[in-house]
């Protein structure tokens, strides 16, 4: 936990860095190429441990957390779908760099607290070739990393952007950066909303499977994050709450959960509770609003 918070750490740093920089400049993205290393590392070690640090995301700073996040998402995703190593390196930097494009968008669109006129919304759509458009003239950039950018907002059914891509016209990078920028955006809080449960943001991604991604691949993305994912606050059958610190991939409703307060709602020392073990004791649904923000999640997971 304490290197997967090191990693998260670093490549925030780097993403922070890389975004204030570039305006108008060159990128250079092989520097970019040692914090993906990273994050494939630490995947590899403990899935869970970089996983959970996606959810102490800070609301301020989405711009950053949200291209680590998705970075993070889709190496784990691409690797579950058995990917080879050296594409796992291309599918983290086109998570780092898919919403490169926002750099040049105003601030004032991209936190809009309401719907956005249409004039805006082209606007902000825009952020996909203007992302493009800088990214192409490094002359080391791969194509799969462009194709991640380039599609992250295309829809199996055409409904996308920029280009209306349809069904296997749209890569596996960019349906992998779809998912992972869907789920990340959904439980993320933004200035203008709260964000989803975990679980949640996952049922709402199943709804639209038939219009959003090729079969198949939300329902793997479900299973990869676990039906209550790691970080996730929860509210036990006998009352007890806590967060979600380990999966069960085999019992993806019985995961390991380090438990903070008792039935009473009184802080107790972080206990874990294996619900496997536990018959007759479950989830009974995701905490949300003040019920989440009166657990420490952050502390509840590095005792796990
Ligand atoms: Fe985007």
């Amino acid at each position: 936990m304490p290197r997967a918070r090191t990693t998260y750490a670093e490549t925030f740093e780097h993403v922070k860095d890389l975004m204030q920089d570039a305006r108008g400049g060159a990128v250079d993205l092989a520097a970019s190429q040692p914090y993906i290393e990273a994050i494939i590392k630490s995947l590899g070690r403990n899935g869970d441990a970089l996983l959970s640090l996606t959810k102490l995301r800070r609301c301020d700073k989405y711009a950053y957390t949200h291209s680590v996040n998705v970075a993070i998402f889709s190496v784990a995703y691409a690797h579950y779908l058995g990917l080879p190593e050296n594409k796992l390196h291309l599918v983290g930097l086109a998570g780092l760099f898919h919403d490169f494009g926002k750099i040049f968008i105003p601030q004032a669109i991209l936190d809009a607290p309401r719907k956005l006129t249409s004039a805006e919304r082209d606007i902000m759509q825009a952020h996909v070739l203007l992302g493009y458009n800088h990214l192409v003239k490094e002359k080391d950039i791969r194509p799969e990393v462009l194709q991640g950018v380039m599609q992250h907002h295309e829809k199996y059914n055409g409904s996308g952007y920029p280009n209306r891509l349809r069904g296997s016209k749209i890569s596996i990078y960019g349906l992998i950066l779809s998912l992972s920028d869907h789920y990340d955006a959904l439980s993320s809080k933004r200035v203008y909303k709260e964000p989803m449960p975990a679980n949640v943001a996952l049922a709402v991604m199943y709804k639209m499977r038939e219009e959003a991604w090729a079969p198949g691949y939300v329902e793997r993305f479900i299973k990869m994050m676990g039906v209550y994912p790691v970080g996730t606050p929860v509210l036990l059958s006998n009352g007890e709450r806590g967060a979600v610190c380990h999966s069960n991939p085999e019992y993806p409703t019985l995961p390991k959960v380090m438990i903070a307060l008792n039935p009473a709602g009184r802080p107790v020392p972080p206990r874990l509770r294996d619900l496997r073990e536990h018959p007759g004791l479950d989830i009974e649904r995701s905490l949300t609003g003040n019920d989440a923000e009166m657990l420490d999640v952050g502390m509840l997971l590095s005792h796990a």
